[in-house]
């Protein structure tokens, strides 16, 4: 099994898309693990985005992400990772296939609505970032047999 974050950015608080967001996450079989509503600073966006602290667009993207509070949360399910960039579709939203979040639901690279880990390292780092073991939950779902290869087994 593998968590990863998942964070609603401020446009998709702003947009009222938070319910239509976690629903895509609930039916694609993930697990909600944690969930935290917080308000950014400029330090934590560094930390979340260390890969593009020297990007001209940097500013750009700091003053959004902390434009609004924004929506945390873990996760888990079997290639959660993967299924979960697959989800959101490509980072420009112009770019992003119809049935995926970005693709159906926004419109600018500036404002795709949210961000997700890219990789199990960066997943279990920017869960650390935001989330004390003490708050994310391990617990058993009776669907998650149905989610499996053999769900009869
Ligand atoms: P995210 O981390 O937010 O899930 O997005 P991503 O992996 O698809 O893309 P990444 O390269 O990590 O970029 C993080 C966010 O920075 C903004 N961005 N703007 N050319 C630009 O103006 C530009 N490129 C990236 C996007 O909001 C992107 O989601
Ligand atoms: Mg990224």
């Amino acid at each position: 099994m593998e968590d990863t974050f998942v964070l609603i950015k401020p446009d998709g608080i702003q947009r009222s898309m938070v319910g239509r967001i976690i629903q895509r996450l609930e039916e694609k079989g993930l697990q909600l693990r944690a969930m935290k509503m917080v308000w950014l600073d400029k330090e934590i966006v560094e930390e979340l985005y260390p890969h593009l602290k020297e990007r001209e667009f940097f500013p750009r993207l700091a003053n959004f992400m902390i434009s609004s509070p924004v929506l945390a949360m873990v996760w888990r399910g079997e290639g959660a990772v993967a299924a979960t960039r697959k989800l959101l579709g490509s980072t420009d939203p112009q770019k992003a296939e119809n049935g995926t979040i970005r693709g159906d639901l926004a419109l600018a690279v500036g404002a795709n609505l949210v961000h997700c880990s890219d990789s199990e390292e960066n997943a279990a780092r920017e869960i650390e970032l935001f989330f004390s073991p003490e708050e994310m939950w391990d617990y058993e779902k009776s669907t998650e047999i149905w989610l499996r290869e053999e769900p009869w087994q």
